[in-house]
């Protein structure tokens, strides 16, 4: 057999800091709306946010932005991002809208997502956020051969099949060497509105006790929410509500995290290559 070629080794976007991956083992368990109320909530807190929709067989981007306009294509093919919420952001669901299917295979894939980085017109960005799709697959291991990710962020549900799966993604991006910004419990605990009493619908804490056997931060649990999906399918997040408004407040709270993580991962990079 011939040897292996070396993977190319990644190249920075110029003019952005960090680059976060949000990903999980399984779909359904709120990647894109934790990544789109994750930017919406960054952006208010006054970082310079971009949102790349890296999903792009089910890219919901869009939709959950409330925004879907084929964004203009300048000269050498540089592509002008959407802006909404004070979030720059680029999906397959632009390019390719309505209910036709993408079906590429994993070559073709790799080259959107390369178009995806550095042929939109970005801008200067404290943190690109990438909406992974789920699993370990193609899409995941690209990026993360391509592009140096500052930290990954790892979405599950408390109820086993998603945690099961969840460890999955954590073993890709620590075999992969990306560092892990932490675990997040989404869909953890409802509060009937009627009479207030707590159900675990998907039971509760797996998110937490998963962090914690890995080693890694546990950046919160995020309640599931009627409010939270009405958000997603109207193109309104409740982060675009601001902090002062309950639904919005974890979302807050988990952007605060993530924005301490990233800069102090590039902090201690920093220091590593001064070091060396
Ligand atoms: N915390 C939550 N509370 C209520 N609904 C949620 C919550 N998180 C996600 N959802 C809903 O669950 C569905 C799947 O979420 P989505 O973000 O598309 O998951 P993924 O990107 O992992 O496939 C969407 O309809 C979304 O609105
Ligand atoms: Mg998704
Ligand atoms: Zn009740």
């Amino acid at each position: 057999m011939p040897p292996r070629p070396e993977p190319a080794p990644t190249q920075n976007i110029p003019g952005v800091r960090h680059l976060i991956a949000v990903g999980s083992g399984k779909g359904g368990v709120g990647k894109t709306t934790v990544a789109v109320n994750l930017a919406v909530a960054m952006a208010e807190l006054g970082r310079m946010v971009g949102l790349l929709d890296a999903d792009v067989y089910g890219p919901n981007v869009p939709l959950m932005m409330g925004k879907r306009e084929m964004p203009q294509v300048h000269e050498q093919n540089r592509i002008e991002p959407l802006s909404q919420y004070g979030v720059r952001f680029m999906s397959m669901g632009l390019l390719n809208p309505g209910d036709k299917p993408t079906i590429w295979r994993g070559p073709m894939l790799h080259s959107a997502m390369q178009q995806f980085l550095r042929n939109v017109i970005w801008g200067d960005l404290d943190d690109l956020i990438l909406d992974l799709p789920p699993g370990t697959g193609d899409i995941a291991l690209s990026l993360a051969q391509s592009v140096p990710l500052s930290g990954a962020i790892v979405v599950t549900t408390p109820s086993d099949v998603s945690l099961e799966d969840g460890r999955k993604a954590l073993n890709m991006f620590q075999q992969l060497k990306i560092r892990v910004l932490g675990v997040v419990e989404n869909m953890s605990t409802f509060q009937c509105p009627h009479c207030h009493h707590d159900i675990d619908i998907f039971s509760h804490g797996g998110g937490e006790a998963t962090a914690e056997k890995f080693g890694v931060p546990f950046l919160g649990a995020l309640p599931l929410l009627p409010a939270v999906r009405v958000g997603g399918d109207s193109g309104h997040p409740v982060a675009v509500e601001g902090e002062a408004s309950e639904p919005a407040k974890p979302y807050f709270d988990l952007a605060r995290r993530v924005i301490e993580a990233v800069d102090a991962a590039a902090t201690a990079d920093d220091i590593l290559r001064v070091r060396a």
